[in-house]
């Protein structure tokens, strides 16, 4: 049996909605999904489109001409959408990136359900940030450009650790305007994480460090800076459990690795396009049923 998988049917009435992205065939949002539509007993499917950049005008064009009723988005798409919509949600605008296009009679909306998502990600574990409180965050991509914004709009103290510093202070530039946030930049390396964590209380990885292939590998985390009042977010869930998570484990931490993200994310895209409250637990079951049969590929 092919685990992940879930049996549709489409007839006439179905109404589509799907993921463009380049490559997509590696996606997990399929199966989770089509386990909603499933489990809800819902008139609706969710297929892959592979768009290369250079087509994304002609998809876009597509979702109106074939009656989508909207698209998750996802590399190296996101950057790219924000113009051909009609128009963008505050967060979306702010962020210059989509995950999500929700067609209504005609217009194109883009939203982005990652940040949102990833605070719903940190809520489900019990971690509910208060102003002020210290988060690092390690990274300063596509993926920490969605966290920091998150974080800003919680108020958080926020210290970005970036291997190029340059991109780090860029972002923070951009993003830290006009919200009580603070950011300050800092170079990835042990000393100064240490220095940085003694009194954060999130520390979040957004860097495609310790993915696979290369698991053995991890941030510049000194291990006793991983203090037991410190909960430890990598957004990799490929491995399941990354190096870091696992010495944050060994050292008492709270942890979570990138699956809640990816369901809530997905979740909140789910409600925007159909009105119907998303069964969450149906869809992490499904991501992880989908992982687990990828991972013995
Ligand atoms: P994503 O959309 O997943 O965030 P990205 O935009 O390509 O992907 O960003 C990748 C992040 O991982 C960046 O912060 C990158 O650091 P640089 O800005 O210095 O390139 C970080 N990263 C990737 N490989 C790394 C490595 N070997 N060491 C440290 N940081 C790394």
């Amino acid at each position: 049996m092919n685990s992940g998988l879930t049996l549709i049917s489409v007839r006439g009435t179905t109404r589509i909605v799907g993921v463009m992205g380049y490559p997509v065939k590696h996606s997990a949002s399929p199966a989770m999904h089509n386990a909603a539509f499933a489990t809800l007993g819902m008139d609706w499917a969710y297929v892959p489109f592979e768009v290369a950049p250079e087509n994304i005008s002609a998809a876009l064009a597509g979702i109106r001409a074939l009656n989508l009723a909207g698209v998750n988005v996802t590399v190296p798409l996101k950057e790219l959408i924000p113009p051909f919509m009609d128009e963008l949600t505050d967060r979306a605008r702010l962020l210059g990136s989509v995950n999500t296009v929700i067609h209504r009679e005609g217009r194109l909306i883009g939203d982005s359900t990652d940040g949102p998502g990833f605070i719903a990600a940190l809520a489900y574990e019990g971690l509910i940030l208060k102003p002020g409180d210290k988060v690092v965050v390690l990274g300063a991509g596509g993926s920490s450009r969605a966290v920091v914004r998150a974080l800003l709009e919680a108020g958080s103290n926020i210290v970005i650790a970036n291997r190029n510093e340059e991109r780090a202070e860029a972002l923070a530039a951009e993003l830290a305007p006009g919200t009580s946030g603070k950011i300050a930049v800092v170079s990835l390396t042990e000393s100064v994480l240490r220095n940085a964590l003694t009194d954060a209380v999130l520390l979040v990885n957004t860097t495609s460090v310790g993915m696979h292939p290369k698991p053995e590998e991890m941030p510049p985390v000194p291990v006793d800076a991983l203090h037991v009042g410190l909960f430890v977010s990598d957004l990799i869930y490929n491995p399941y459990e990354t190096r870091l998570l696992f010495l944050a484990r060994s050292r008492g931490c709270r942890f979570q690795n990138g699956i809640e993200m990816l369901v809530r994310q997905g979740a909140i895209a789910f409600e925007r396009w159909t009105d119907v409250k998303p069964p969450a637990d149906v869809m992490r079951n499904a991501v992880q049923s989908y992982l687990q049969g990828r991972s013995a590929d």
